[in-house]
């Protein structure tokens, strides 16, 4: 699987501004049998039995999060970008490889000791995933797990998560 992420994601340079490379992974998303494959892996890996529900990173978390939750007969619950979640939230702030973001996710999204799977795209400075998986803990969920696609190592984001249990199908 990490031979096909690694032919489909395309390098996008300065983008979304000059001297980011973006790392594309719409053509994974579109590619039926691969798509399929990519869910696949992810819900092996961990074992369907090993999570009682997924929670997705907005947006691009979303994609995967749904698509491993329906896998493994799971549900889905979303970490969203500030000001969307309609109901009592928790909140936190970080910095990304490009501006600022703040994640929330509503108070009452497990039940106590719930064992939730976190799933992104991209693991790359590791802000994001911090912020998600502190929110999941504040929450009262246990991380079982946090998955991407793609993780990008010389932006050392594994460093930000130790001791947790970090999975990327492929790792550049
Ligand atoms: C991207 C990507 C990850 C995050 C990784 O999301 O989808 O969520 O950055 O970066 P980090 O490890 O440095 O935090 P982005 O915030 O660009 O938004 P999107 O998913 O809504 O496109
Ligand atoms: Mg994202």
């Amino acid at each position: 699987m990490a031979r096909r992420v690694a032919d489909l994601a395309v390098d996008v340079r300065d983008f979304p501004q000059p001297g980011i490379v973006f790392k594309d992974l719409t053509p994974l998303f579109a590619s039926g049998p691969d798509f399929a494959a990519t869910i696949d892996a992810i819900v092996e890996h961990y074992g369907a039995d090993s999570f009682d529900v997924v929670a997705g990173i907005e947006a691009r978390g979303f994609m995967i999060a749904s698509a491993v939750a329906y896998a493994a007969g799971v549900g889905v619950v979303p970490v969203r970008k500030v000001g969307k979640l309609p109901r009592k939230t928790l909140r936190e702030t970080y910095a990304l490889e490009y501006g600022e973001a703040t994640l929330e996710l509503h108070t009452d999204s497990f039940t106590p000791g719930q064992r939730v799977l976190v799933v992104d795209d991209v693991l790359a400075t590791g802000g994001t995933a911090e912020a998600s998986l502190s929110l999941v803990e504040q929450a009262g969920g246990v991380v079982t797990g946090f998955t991407v696609l793609l993780e990008l190592a010389f932006l050392e984001g594994r460093k930000r998560l130790k001791p947790r249990t970090v999975h990327a199908l492929l790792t550049v």
